[in-house]
């Protein structure tokens, strides 16, 4: 069995992606073909905003997004401590100071009351200048933008929505990468709208942010490639990536993640009396990045993965450790009690195998095998 399968996927749409493939390298225009450019419309209507602007991968665009905004030091950026590392690395990459954030017990994402503290602790101390909530759509459930855009307001600051992981969720009608003054997403090949190689994207109504983050992803571009008027980054995301997309943005859309609400719910009717299974808020539509259960504690949830792993079901632990405890952030100060929801999930959760293509009866064996370890 694969976490998420692929070559599954790849074996329903062959027919596309072979044709698309073959086209781009029949044209040979294979940086920023006209797919890229089309890509960018499809991707801004189906999201809901004025622009897309692709570029190299998920964490590029969140620095780009940063570089627009003209984030460095003396800024402070708030994150979520319970992610991906890429959404705090680029804080430092432009000079700024990460600030972590603990996360909500039931969703994951990013807690409002915490939030706020930790913008009031910054403020007091002076030094630096809140600027930016980096708002991760963990798992695919977007975050509590309702909550966060009053924050943001009241403190007169930015929304980076790290839809990464977001990519196809929504709240209400509104679609994830809308929700941010700023959003941006990852096309790596287990995300939930992926290529084939590393790909991302960032999304604005802003033209004149859209219009800098295309001379930022070609070396600070002006009126050429050869005319350069700022120092940028080259993010560019490829012509056949670009046309891998396209292929998939149909089943994407209209199958696949009506498959995944459906492989969730199979996955929560068989789980719900024997562990915490994801929560989805009320209204709220996840993009089922992953389906993440959680355990008792460390002990229960290392055993169940060597267990599951003995059975060949594969498993992941995301995330092992959370931010604020990653080597890599160890100037940053904290207190012990700062972030108790995201050490204790760290010990705690576990990503079973989930993707579109899942059959009920692989539904059924991982969760038999979940519920037959947690029993004995
Ligand atoms: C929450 C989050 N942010 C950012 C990224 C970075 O995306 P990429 O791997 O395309 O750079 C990821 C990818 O794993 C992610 O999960």
């Amino acid at each position: 069995m694969e976490f998420r399968d692929l070559k599954r996927q790849y074996q329903y749409l062959k027919k596309d992606i072979d044709l698309k493939i073959q086209e781009v390298i029949g044209q040979t225009n294979f940086i920023q073909g006209k797919q890229v450019a089309d890509l960018e419309k499809q991707l801004a209507d189906y999201t809901g905003t004025k622009h897309c602007v692709t570029c190299a991968n998920g964490t590029d665009a969140l620095q780009l997004a940063l570089m627009v905004w003209n984030i460095g030091e003396g800024d402070a950026v708030f994150i979520p401590d319970f992610t991906f590392f890429s959404s705090g690395e680029v804080v430092p990459a432009v000079n700024a100071v990460p600030v972590f954030v603990d996360v909500e017990p039931d969703t994951y994402n990013i807690d409002c009351n915490s939030l706020e503290t930790m913008i009031q602790r910054v403020i007091q101390e002076g030094k630096l200048l809140p600027k930016v909530i980096v708002s991760v759509d963990l798992f695919g459930q977007p975050a509590d933008y309702g909550r966060i855009s009053k924050i943001a307001e009241k403190y007169h600051m930015y929304i980076l929505e790290d839809a990464a992981q977001g990519f196809g969720g929504r709240i209400g009608e509104r679609r994830a990468c809308s929700f941010g003054d700023i959003a941006t997403t990852s096309f790596f090949p287990a995300k939930p709208f992926g290529c084939y190689g590393d790909g991302g994207a960032v999304f604005t109504d802003n033209g004149e942010w859209a219009e800098l983050l295309r001379s930022y992803r070609v070396h600070g571009r002006g009126s050429s490639k050869y005319d350069n008027v700022r120092i940028g980054m080259n993010s560019r995301l490829d012509t056949l990536q670009a046309a891998i997309l396209q292929a998939k943005f149909p089943v994407f859309s209209e199958k696949e993640l009506e498959w995944e609400q459906l492989a969730a719910a199979r996955y929560t009717e068989r789980l719900k009396e024997v562990v915490e299974t994801p929560y989805i808020k009320d209204g709220f539509y996840s993009g089922w990045a992953q389906y993440t259960i959680r355990l008792s504690c460390r002990t229960a949830r290392d055993g169940l993965q060597t267990y599951l792993k003995e059975q060949g079901i594969p498993s992941a632990v995301y995330y092992q450790k959370p931010m604020h405890r990653q080597q890599a952030f160890s100037g940053n100060k904290y207190e012990d009690n700062d972030y108790p929801v995201s050490d204790k999930l760290s010990d705690t959760v576990l990503s079973l195998p989930f993707h579109p293509y899942m059959k009920e009866e692989e539904i059924a064996l991982v969760s038999d095998a979940v519920k037959k370890y947690l029993k004995g």
